[in-house]
C-alpha cells in the first residue's frame, strides 16, 4: 500500500479524493497497490468536514514522512503551491497537479527538479479537464512534428458563450450560473479576460514544441466585449463566435500563442464543442488534424485526470516525468499580429469610407442591424494590415476567422 496526500480541498481536491475513496478497488488494481489517503492539506481549520481526521495545516508532516509515495497538488494559485511542490519533490515524492497556472509559469523548472531528483512531476489535468490531451501530445503523437494547436480551453467561457448563443442570454447572467455550477474561478477574471485560456496554451506549446513558452510572452483577449450584436452577424455567415487559444510554429525556432474570440466555421467539430466542455485540434505531419473533446472543468472530470495521474506515479514511480520540455531564447515566441486571416469588422462608418478602405470585402446582412452600422468580412490579411487600413474609422468590433 501506498499512502497518498491532496493538497487543497476545494472543487478539485475534494473530487480527488471522492475518486479515490468510490474507486478504490480499481484504482489500486490498476497501481498495482492500494492508494490510502493519509494526508489533506488544509490551510484553514475545517470543523466537521467529513476528512477532518486527515488534515494537517502545514507542507512538513507530508514532505518528511517516508510513507507517502504521491502528493496531489490542487490548491491552484502559485504560492504557496510552488513552495510546497518543490519541497515535495526535493523530499523524493511523486506529484501530481491540476494547476495551471503553477504549471504555466513554473512547470519548466519543477519539470527539471523532478528529473534532478528521479521522481514523477505529472499535470494532465491542468489542460482541458478530464480530456486527456498532454499524454496524447507527449507520447501518442511523439512521430509527430506538430505545426500547430489549437482550441476551446476554459470551460466557463465557453458555457458563456454557449448561453448567449443559443438562449440570448447576458453575459452576467451567463457567467453567474457558471459560478453556481462550480466552474469559474472565484474570481472568474481569470476566466472572462483568457488568462486561464493563456495558461493552458502555454503549457500546450510547451509540450508540442518542446521549448518554455511563458504566460507573459503571450497576448489575451477575452469575451466581455462579444455583444448580441457579433453573435448574429457570425451567425448569419454560419459561424459561431468561439475563445481559442491557438499556437503554431512560425519558422524553424519561433512559434505564436495567443487567445481571442475567433469566428469558427460550424461545420468545424471545435464550433460544436458547447457548454462547459472543451475541445482541442492538434496537427502533426503523420496524424493530420487530431481532435479531443470533453469535460473541460468542474470536480469530476478534473479528478479524473488527477487520479489517473496518481495512478501512473504509483505503478511507474520515477519514469514518467513529461519529456522535451527544455528552456526558449529571447524572440522564440511571437505575437500574433504578423497572422494572416479573414476578419469580420463591424463598424459604424459610412459605406464609402468602406470601399476606400478595402476591396473585396463581404458585406454580412444581420437581421436587426442597425440601420447605421455595417459588417463585413475582409480577404486575407494580417492585424498590422487590418490596424492600419481601420485606422480612424469607428470600428465596432473585430474577429479573426479560423479557415
Ligand atoms: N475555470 C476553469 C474553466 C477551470 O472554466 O475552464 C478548469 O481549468
Amino acid at each position: 500500500m501506498v499512502k497518498a496526500a491532496i493538497l487543497g480541498i476545494g472543487t478539485v481536491g475534494g473530487g480527488t479524493a471522492e475518486v479515490l475513496a468510490k474507486n478504490r478497488e480499481l484504482i489500486a488494481r490498476r497501481a498495482g497497490q492500494e492508494i490510502e489517503l493519509k494526508y489533506i492539506l488544509c490551510r484553514s481549520p475545517r470543523p466537521g468536514h467529513p476528512l477532518e481526521s486527515l488534515i494537517v495545516h502545514d507542507i512538513e508532516p507530508i514532505a518528511s514522512d517516508p510513507e507517502v509515495g504521491v502528493v496531489a497538488e490542487c490548491m491552484g494559485g502559485l504560492s504557496p503551491a510552488f513552495e510546497y511542490v518543490s519541497r515535495c519533490l526535493s523530499a523524493g515524492k511523486n506529484v501530481v497537479t491540476s494547476n495551471k497556472e503553477l504549471v504555466a509559469e513554473r512547470g519548466l523548472e519543477l519539470t527539471a527538479l523532478a528529473r534532478k531528483m528521479g521522481v514523477n512531476f505529472m499535470f494532465e489535468a491542468s489542460v482541458g479537464g478530464g480530456i486527456p490531451i498532454l499524454r496524447p501530445i507527449s507520447q501518442c503523437l511523439a512521430a509527430n512534428e506538430i505545426s500547430a494547436v489549437y482550441g476551446i480551453l476554459n470551460g466557463t467561457t465557453n458555457y458563456i458563450l454557449t448561453e448567449m448563443i443559443q438562449r440570448g442570454k447576458s453575459f452576467e447572467q451567463a457567467l453567474r450560473e457558471a459560478q453556481e455550477k462550480g466552474f469559474a474561478e472565484a474570481d472568474p477574471t481569470a476566466d472572462v479576460e483568457g488568462i486561464d485560456a493563456g495558461r493552458k496554451i502555454c503549457i500546450l506549446a510547451d509540450l508540442c514544441f518542446g521549448k518554455n513558452v511563458p504566460p507573459s510572452a503571450i497576448t489575451t483577449e477575452g469575451i466581455t466585449h462579444i455583444t448580441p450584436a457579433d453573435i448574429a452577424c457570425a451567425r448569419t455567415l454560419g459561424y459561431k463566435i468561439k475563445l481559442l487559444g491557438r499556437a503554431m510554429r512560425t519558422g524553424p525556432n519561433s512559434v505564436t500563442a495567443f487567445v481571442a474570440p475567433h469566428l469558427i466555421s460550424q461545420s468545424n467539430p471545435i464550433a460544436n464543442v458547447d457548454g462547459v466542455l472543451n475541445g482541442i485540434a492538434v496537427r502533426g505531419d503523420a496524424v493530420g488534424e487530431a481532435m479531443f473533446f470533453g469535460p473541460g472543468a468542474g470536480a469530476l472530470p478534473t479528478a479524473s485526470a488527477v487520479a489517473a495521474d496518481m495512478i501512473d506515479c504509483v505503478r511507474d514511480p520515477g519514469t514518467r516525468v513529461y519529456a522535451g520540455w527544455w528552456p526558449s531564447e529571447k524572440g522564440y515566441v511571437t505575437g500574433p499580429d504578423k497572422l494572416s486571416c479573414r476578419w469580420m469588422v463591424r463598424t459604424a462608418a459610412p459605406l464609402a469610407e468602406i470601399a476606400a478602405a478595402f476591396s473585396g470585402v463581404r458585406f454580412i446582412n444581420a437581421p436587426n442591424a442597425a440601420a447605421d452600422e455595417y459588417a463585413f468580412v475582409t480577404a486575407y490579411m494580417s492585424g498590422e494590415e487590418l490596424a492600419e487600413k481601420t485606422a480612424g474609422m469607428d470600428v465596432l468590433a473585430k474577429y479573426r476567422v479560423l479557415d
